[in-house]
C-alpha cells in the first residue's frame, strides 16, 4: 500500500529545531523558530496568561467550546484588528471564526477561496513564511510571488512591488503581512502602505493579512494594526488571519482567529457558516482551553492592560538586542555594514548571511538559524549575543 511513500523533505524551519536538539554542545543556540524566549533564552508563559488560567480553573466545559466563549473571542480578537471603537465592528460586517492558530486560519482562507474563486490565485511576497507555499498549494490554490525585498539594501524593493500589484489581473488575492515581516523584518513605512492600498483599489485586488505578529513590530497593538486600518479607511473589503502564538505565547493551545470583512451585515451569517463547514469537514472544532485564555484576557480590562504591558516589554527586549548585535558586531571591526538589524523590525533579522555561512555557523558555533540567514532575535539574550557577534564577525570576515 504505502511502498512509493518516501519521506517528506524537512520543514525548513521545524527542521531547525530538531538539529538543535539532536546538538549536545553548552553553547548551543537556537534562532530558528520565531517563538518569543525570555532574557535566560526560556519559553514564557505571560503573567496575563497565568491569571486567566487561575480565574477559569474548574470552570471549563471540556466537551466543546460554548458558542457564548466562541462568539466572545471572535468579536474581542477582530476588535485588535479593526479597532476596538471601529463602525465595522458595530455595524457587525465582520464574519469571524476561530481557528487552529495562524496557519489554521491561513488554510482555511485557502480553502475558503478555492471553493468561492476556483480560478483565482494568491500572490506572496517574494520571501515570504515558506509554510505560506505550502498551505495554498495544499489547498490548490495556484501561486505567483510578487517582489517585495531587495536584497542590496536590506530593505523594501517598493518600486518593483508596485509594479507587480498593477501588473497582476484585476481583482487577485495578495497575501500582506501587515507588520513585522516574516522573514526579513522589512515592513513598508504608513506613507507606502497608503499608496499599496491605493493601488490595490484600483485594480480591486483582494488584501489577506497574516497578522502572526501584533505587537512585535512597534510594541504597541493599535500601531501594528495600522496598514490594515489604512486599508479600511480606503473601503477594501479584507481578510485577516490572526495568531496569539507569539503575542500571547501560546504557540502550543494553537488559538488564532479568521476573519472577513463583508460588504454588509447580510453577508456575516453566509461566509460564517461557510467557513464553519469547511473546518467541520476538516477538524470538526478547535481546541477548547487556549480559546477560553485568550477570551477571559481580552475581555477582562486589568488582564488586557497587563497583556499590553507584557507585548510591550516583549518588543522591547527584542529592540534592545538588536542595538547590542549590531553593536557588538561593529566593536569586532566587522567589514560589513549591519545596520539593516535595528532598521529591521519585528521578531526577524533578515542577516543576509549566505546558506553556507549558516551551515557553518551550525557546525562550528552550534548556532542554529534558518538557511535564508533569518535570524529569530527572540533567541538572542544578553548571556549569548557576544558569542553570536563573535560567531557571525569570524564567519563572514574571510
Ligand atoms: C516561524 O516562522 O518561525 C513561526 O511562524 C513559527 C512557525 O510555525 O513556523
Amino acid at each position: 500500500w504505502w511502498d512509493r511513500v518516501g519521506p517528506a523533505t524537512k520543514d525548513p524551519i521545524t527542521g531547525v529545531t530538531e538539529s538543535f536538539l539532536a546538538d549536545s554542545s553548552p553553547n548551543k543556540i537556537n534562532l530558528g523558530v520565531g517563538a518569543y524566549r525570555d532574557d535566560e533564552g526560556r519559553p514564557v508563559v505571560l503573567r496575563c496568561v497565568r491569571e486567566a488560567e487561575a480565574s477559569i480553573a474548574g470552570s471549563e466545559f471540556l466537551e466543546s467550546v460554548s458558542a457564548a466563549v466562541s462568539s466572545k473571542f471572535v468579536g474581542e480578537s477582530v476588535k485588535l484588528v479593526y479597532g476596538s471603537d471601529s463602525d465595522i465592528v458595530k455595524e457587525g460586517r465582520v464574519a469571524g471564526v476561530q481557528a487552529l492558530s495562524g496557519t489554521g486560519a491561513c488554510r482555511l482562507f485557502a480553502e475558503f477561496q478555492r471553493h468561492f474563486h476556483p480560478d483565482s490565485r494568491i500572490y506572496l511576497p517574494d520571501p515570504t513564511w515558506s509554510n505560506h507555499h505550502n498551505i495554498w498549494k495544499d489547498a490548490q490554490v495556484a501561486e505567483r510571488t510578487f517582489h517585495y525585498y531587495d536584497p542590496v539594501s536590506k530593505g523594501l524593493n517598493f518600486s518593483a512591488l508596485i509594479d507587480d500589484v498593477k501588473n497582476a489581473p484585476d481583482g487577485s488575492f495578495f497575501l500582506l503581512h501587515p507588520c513585522a515581516h516574516n522573514p526579513t523584518g522589512v515592513d513598508p513605512t504608513e506613507e507606502q502602505w497608503r499608496e499599496i492600498s491605493y493601488q490595490f483599489k484600483v485594480k480591486n485586488h483582494f488584501p489577506f493579512f497574516d497578522m502572526a505578529y501584533q505587537g512585535f513590530a512597534s510594541g504597541d497593538l493599535d500601531k501594528d494594526a495600522r496598514a490594515i486600518r489604512i486599508f479600511l479607511k480606503d473601503d477594501h473589503l479584507v481578510g485577516c488571519a490572526q495568531s496569539f502564538a507569539k503575542n500571547m505565547g501560546l504557540y502550543g493551545h494553537r488559538v488564532g482567529c479568521l476573519s472577513i470583512l463583508c460588504a454588509d451585515s447580510n453577508q456575516v451569517g453566509s461566509i460564517r457558516s461557510q467557513l464553519q463547514r469547511i473546518a467541520r469537514a476538516m477538524y470538526s472544532s478547535p481546541p477548547v482551553h487556549g480559546v477560553l485564555l485568550v477570551s477571559t484576557i481580552l475581555s477582562d480590562p486589568y488582564l488586557k492592560s497587563l497583556w499590553i504591558e507584557e507585548v510591550k516589554n516583549m518588543a522591547n527586549r527584542i529592540r534592545g538586542m538588536r542595538t547590542t548585535l549590531q553593536d557588538s558586531l561593529e566593536r569586532l571591526d566587522s567589514p560589513l555594514n549591519w545596520e539593516h538589524i535595528t532598521n529591521q523590525v519585528g521578531m526577524f533579522c533578515f542577516s543576509g548571511l549566505t546558506p553556507d555561512q549558516v551551515d557553518r555557523l551550525a557546525r562550528e558555533f552550534h548556532i542554529y538559524m534558518t538557511r535564508d540567514g533569518r535570524i529569530s532575535m527572540a533567541g538572542v539574550t544578553t548571556g549569548n549575543v557576544s558569542y553570536l557577534a563573535n560567531a557571525i564577525h569570524e564567519t563572514t570576515r574571510s
